[in-house]
């Protein structure tokens, strides 16, 4: 367990080796004394676990990036996912509450099944379409019963320079190949795990201004603006790519638009992810920054 000092709040962040996760332990540096655990401090499938580290740090706030993100997996083992994303987080609500912190966790844009036309709004009817979606959605509502003070922030299509995801890969596979292949029907916003965790870190200093009103209790959007298919991303990445100094003389694979129909997978995708992040701007003052920009800014810098 890594403590970063500083005067404020006390801060417990799970998932620290995640996308989210060791951004988070940055950003939030500057809000409080940050505790933040990978698996091997606090395995989400331990109850017990769970109680003794809300017990010997005793937060104020707890940020949960922890989660089962293992899509298509998710399909062969929903008991897992269902015990990291929701039954976890009833736990771990529980915990909060005996030292009365208040709680920030991440959900998904996969808890709608994409149907709307426009981009969805907090209280639209969610109806996921996978074992993951149904997983988060089941971990939502095991937080907003516990009866604490808590955020649910929605966030999509999450990338950055570091872990497993799909620009990563796709830079990857295009200075491979010479075609490939790229989903065009799925709308979305990428949103950059930086992005995340500064506006995170922004959200939590403002809410602790406010003592964690649970007035603001809730489920928030929070992805990039702007929009996109996977096509798109792909596009705009290794136009960047092939513009950056790094990868001179590389010879990029030619890309090819396909429907969602001709790239089955286990987990079925929502046609329409768009995120509505009016109301994080409206009770935070929170605005993200368009993805175009912060695709730029991770791709400069990539080696
Ligand atoms: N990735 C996306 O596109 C996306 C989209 C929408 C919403 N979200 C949500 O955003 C949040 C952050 O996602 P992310 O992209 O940062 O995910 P990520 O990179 O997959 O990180 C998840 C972290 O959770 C940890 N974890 C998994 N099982 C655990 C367990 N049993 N105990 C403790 N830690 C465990 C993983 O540990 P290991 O490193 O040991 O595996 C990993 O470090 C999640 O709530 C996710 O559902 C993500």
């Amino acid at each position: 367990m890594k403590a970063k000092h500083s005067d404020g709040l006390r801060i417990l962040v799970t998932g620290r080796d995640g996308q989210v996760g060791r951004e988070l332990t940055r950003s939030l540096a500057k809000v409080g004394e940050v505790t933040a655990t990978g698996r091997d401090e606090l395995d989400l499938t331990s109850d017990h676990a769970i109680r003794d580290v809300v017990q010997e740090v005793r937060p104020q706030l707890i940020v949960n990036a922890a989660a089962y993100t293992a899509v298509d997996k998710a399909e062969s083992e929903p008991d897992f996912a269902q015990r990291i994303n929701a039954e976890a987080v009833a736990t771990l609500a529980a915990a909060a509450e005996t030292v009365g912190a208040a709680v920030i966790h991440y959900s998904t844009d996969y808890v709608f099944d994409g149907s709307k036309e426009t981009p969805y709004v907090e209280s639209d009817r969610t109806h996921p379409l996978s074992v993951y979606g149904r997983s988060k959605l089941d971990g939502e509502k095991a937080l907003a019963a516990a009866g604490i003070p808590y955020l649910v922030l929605r966030t999509s299509w999450v990338y950055g320079g570091e872990g497993k995801n799909f620009l990563l890969t796709i830079l990857r596979l295009a200075a491979e190949r010479p075609v490939l292949r790229i989903v065009d029907d799925q709308i979305g916003a990428p949103t950059w795990s930086r992005d995340i965790a500064q506006a995170t870190a922004s959200i939590a200093e403002r809410w602790r201004h406010g003592k964690f009103a649970a007035t603001k209790s809730g489920v928030y959007h929070i992805t990039a603006a702007g929009k996109t298919s996977w096509y798109g991303f792909a596009e705009e990445a290794i136009r960047l790519r092939a513009i950056s100094a790094a990868a001179k003389g590389t010879k990029f694979a030619r890309l090819v638009p396909i429907a969602s129909a001709d790239y089955p997978t286990p987990a079925e995708r929502p046609r329409n992810s768009q995120l509505d992040c009016a109301k994080l701007a409206r009770e935070f003052d929170c605005r993200m920054p368009d993805w175009k920009a912060s695709v730029a800014a991770v791709v400069h810098v990539l080696q």
